[in-house]
């Protein structure tokens, strides 16, 4: 890779601005002052330095955030803030994307990842992984409900959801319940509900395929990179049959 590339992608301005930079010779790679923007580099090999500050370059970043309401799973939005607005420039400078969506009042984990092949891998229709949501439901939930769930539930457009499975924590006006799904459509969980009238109040996502959200060590709003062994176990993922 050429060295004014990487400098621009780790956040050093535009290749114009690196240019600028490289001239000055403060740049060196493996201790050598390098001026030439056209040099190539090995990231993976080469120390590669700016005022003498070693510059970490990943390809790829993988993160796992606790999403707080309010934020669109987007990378921008003209007028609203997104996700990638709670992360640090040192992150964001990868360009890391929302791994499907959230909708903006529904929290909890969300995958992001600059990594197109995993994202497409978890999110394909035919490896869809299990979604795990915590959600509040005004109505009481029943095991009725819970049967509807298990054979596929008839949503407002026709379209009949693959099996889910529902299991109920607390039972009453308002219930709470656990619901773990394979597919991705618009509205999923709420549209669910709604089909056996009853309405989601509070969504919360606690897990996807082996992930699970640990909310002891993230609080609303944080983020942290996945493991290497978490970035294996979700590579990885199989769907399931609920
Ligand atoms: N289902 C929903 O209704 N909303 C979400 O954000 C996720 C799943």
């Amino acid at each position: 890779m050429r060295i004014d590339k990487l400098l621009a992608n780790v956040g050093f301005g535009t290749r114009k601005e690196v240019k600028k930079m490289l001239k000055t010779g403060v740049v060196k790679v493996e201790g050598e002052v390098i001026k030439d923007p056209k040099t190539h580099v090995n990231p993976e090999e080469d120390t590669i330095t700016v005022n003498e500050d070693i510059i970490e370059y990943k390809e790829f970043v993988y993160l796992i955030m606790n999403k707080p309401a309010g934020y669109l799973s987007a990378t921008e939005d003209e007028y609203q803030e997104t996700v990638l607005d709670l992360l640090e420039m040192g992150d964001a400078v990868c360009q890391p994307f929302p791994v499907g969506r959230l909708d903006k009042d529904t929290e909890g984990l969300l995958l992001l990842t600059n990594d197109g092949q995993l994202s497409h891998q978890l999110l394909s229709p035919k490896k869809h992984v299990p979604k795990t949501y915590y959600a509040t439901i005004l109505g009481e939930v029943t095991d009725r409900d819970v049967q509807v769930f298990k054979t596929g539930v008839e949503l407002d457009d026709g379209y009949l959801t693959k099996p889910a499975i529902l299991e109920i924590l607390r039972s009453g006006d308002e219930s709470e319940i656990h619901v773990t799904i394979t597919e991705g459509k618009y509205h999923q969980v709420k549209r669910m509900f709604e089909s056996v009238g009853k309405k989601v109040t509070y969504l919360k996502r606690i897990s996807m395929g082996p992930i699970r959200l640990d909310e002891e060590e993230l609080k609303t709003g944080e983020y942290r990179e996945l493991t290497e062994e978490e970035i294996e176990e979700l590579r990885a993922a199989q769907p399931i049959q609920l």
